[in-house]
């Protein structure tokens, strides 16, 4: 019943999934000193590193990553800010069972920078998306999504903060459905059994 996830930053989305009690069997980073590999050893969950850097390629990174992961058979997968390109190979292996965190209203601002693209369109809202993991980068069926706000005097600091409020509230809230096996995916599209909300709109701050 257990979950990996995987960081390669400060750690606050997995932070709020050990919070929300969600049974982490291990936390994988491929940054040294990730924020979120402190968060995960203060309260005695395993840390694995695995360096990209120390890798050739793409693919003997990521085979010695999965042999992490599957060295726990976890039942899911969760990226919590893991910025690490994939390749289809190692999605496809996770097919169905990894879950991602993206700081934006999917389809709308897929990639990087999210914010800052957010403000530069002049959207007034905006967002987070919980999603299956697929091999196009940020587009796999959508689980919650979260919206906000876009406030007049906004930076891209102060819109990430309020983002990163409701990141923490959805991401526990759609892990916890997969484990209790409620996620249906029907024509690429994701609805909960017992009909639980997937949307949120958080106007309280
Ligand atoms: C989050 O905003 C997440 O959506 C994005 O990277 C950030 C990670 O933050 N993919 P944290 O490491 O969970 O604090």
């Amino acid at each position: 019943m257990s979950v990996v996830v995987l960081i390669s930053g400060r750690g606050s989305n997995l932070e709020a999934l050990l919070r929300a009690g969600i049974p982490v069997a291990a936390v994988i980073s491929n940054v040294a000193g990730a924020g979120g590999l402190a968060i995960a050893s203060k309260r005695g969950i395993p840390t694995k590193l695995v360096k990209h850097g120390d890798f050739p390629s793409r693919e003997a990174f990521e085979a010695v990553l999965a042999a992490e992961i599957d060295r726990l058979a976890p039942k899911l997968v969760v990226c919590a800010g893991f910025m690490r390109i994939v390749t289809a190979g190692f999605v496809e292996r996770y097919a169905g069972r990894m879950l991602n965190v993206h700081p934006s209203l999917l389809p709308a601002f897929a990639g990087l920078h999210t914010h800052e693209r957010a403000l530069a369109a002049g959207v007034k809202v905006h967002g987070c998306t919980v999603h299956l993991v697929t091999p196009e980068l940020d587009a796999g069926p959508i689980v919650i999504q979260a919206a906000v706000p876009v406030r007049d005097g906004d930076t891209a600091d102060t819109l990430a903060a309020r983002v990163l409020r409701q990141e923490h509230l959805v991401y526990p809230r759609a892990v916890r459905w997969f484990l209790e096996g409620r996620l249906v995916i029907e024509n690429g599209l994701v609805r909960v059994k017992g009909g639980d909300a997937q949307c949120i709109f958080s106007d309280n701050d």
